[in-house]
């Protein structure tokens, strides 16, 4: 357990579910880096780009953040085993948060679609993996019925598990701690739409607190082909790159639509190759490695701004909500080949063109 920083839990206390009967949990989750992102917001035509590096969470995504507050109240609850649906991120951070927590976790996932780290993650950490040859939408059908079978009690971690929200929101609050206020516009991923619902919570409780005086508009935005809430109806087959948000029928969809609706905000869809750019822009621009489904918010961004739709002068703060290590396979698309060359200076030099 890290004991020199504050964990999420503590820090955000006041606005959490927790009491002297939950028990401590941490690995170092929350307090991620909000990034002035200068050169890629000149790119784009928006001097006032931030980014929020949520892949600096202990497993490298925002999934910690709602994990370790959902995890200790099954602790707190007398759980014995946990259990989730995932496209990797989530079976990542629940393996990792049962395993400090001693408990037993079971991750089912859509089989062939997991990028490669979080795959490791889950089964490093000692997690039971069971792979279905279905789609998220059908891995989280099957735990929720596993979840509700009284013979085998077992505490069901996914975003359905209000716990899971109420961590999350912490990184609204951050992004408000940091700015000072709350962004114009905050810009983020879509998947089963927990997170954008998260964040419109934490964004409301400031408010209601007085800590801000005013609230940003949402601006979702899904991979164009897994793109329900865009659509209006579930996407039966989704299919995109970006796999962490390859959801067609999003367990969030009423929440995200009214955080949408309440901002001013939009969900709108994103192409595959306007995501992989804006992945491979950012990592160029600004050494920011992130998965390819945390860029799609910044490739909406980049897309509105072109037609006009960002205010001159407005600050916005995209979220990158996983980091780049855990899928190689499509950095491995967007590199340049290493160059060989003997071992030799001159011969280096040869290869560099000097
Ligand atoms: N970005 C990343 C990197 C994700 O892993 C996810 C969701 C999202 C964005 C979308 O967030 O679902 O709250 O709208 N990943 C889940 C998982 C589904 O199983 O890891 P959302």
């Amino acid at each position: 357990m890290s004991v020199a920083r504050q964990s999420l839990m503590d820090r955000y206390r006041r606005y959490l579910p927790v009491s002297d009967a939950t028990p401590s949990l941490t690995l170092g989750e929350g307090s991620t880096p909000l990034v002035a992102v200068p050169r890629l917001g000149k790119r784009f035509g928006v001097p006032g780009l931030h980014v929020k590096v949520e892949g600096q969470n202990p497993t490298g995504s925002f999934k910690d953040r709602g994990m370790v507050v959902a995890v200790a109240k099954a602790l707190e609850g007398g759980a014995r085993a946990i259990i989730c649906a995932s496209t990797g991120n989530t079976s990542a951070s629940a393996a990792a948060y049962g395993a400090a927590a001693g408990l037993e976790t079971i991750v089912v996932l859509p089989a062939g679609k997991i990028a490669t780290g979080k795959l490791l993650q889950a089964l490093v950490a000692g997690a039971r993996v069971v792979a279905v040859q279905g789609n998220f939408d059908a891995a989280l059908r099957v735990v929720r019925e596993l979840a509700a079978d009284e013979r085998h009690p077992v505490t069901l971690v996914n975003s359905v598990n209000p716990f899971r929200l109420e961590g999350q929101k912490t990184a609204a609050f951050e992004v408000c701690d940091d700015l000072g206020r709350a962004p114009d516009i905050l810009a983020i991923p879509v998947g089963n739409a927990g997170n954008i619902s998260a964040y419109w919570n934490g964004f409301r409780e400031y408010r209601a607190a007085g800590l801000i005086p005013d609230l940003p508009a949402m601006w979702g935005f899904q991979a164009a082909g897994a793109a329900p809430i865009v659509l209006g109806h579930p996407v039966a087959e989704p299919d995109t790159i970006a796999t962490a948000i390859r959801i067609g029928d999003p367990a969030s969809w009423d929440k995200a639509v009214a955080a949408r609706d309440e901002s001013g905000g939009r969900i709108e869809a994103v192409t595959d190759a306007e995501i992989v750019a804006a992945y491979r822009d950012l990592a160029r621009d600004e050494g920011i490695f992130c998965e390819p489904s945390s860029a799609a918010g910044l490739a909406g961004v980049r897309k509105l701004a072109e037609a006009g739709a960002v205010p001159a002068g407005a600050i916005v703060v995209c979220v990158l909500t996983g980091n780049g290590l855990k899928d190689p396979a499509t950095a491995e698309s967007v590199i340049d080949a290493v160059m060989d060359a003997g071992i030799s200076a001159a011969e280096v030099q040869e290869v560099l063109g000097w």
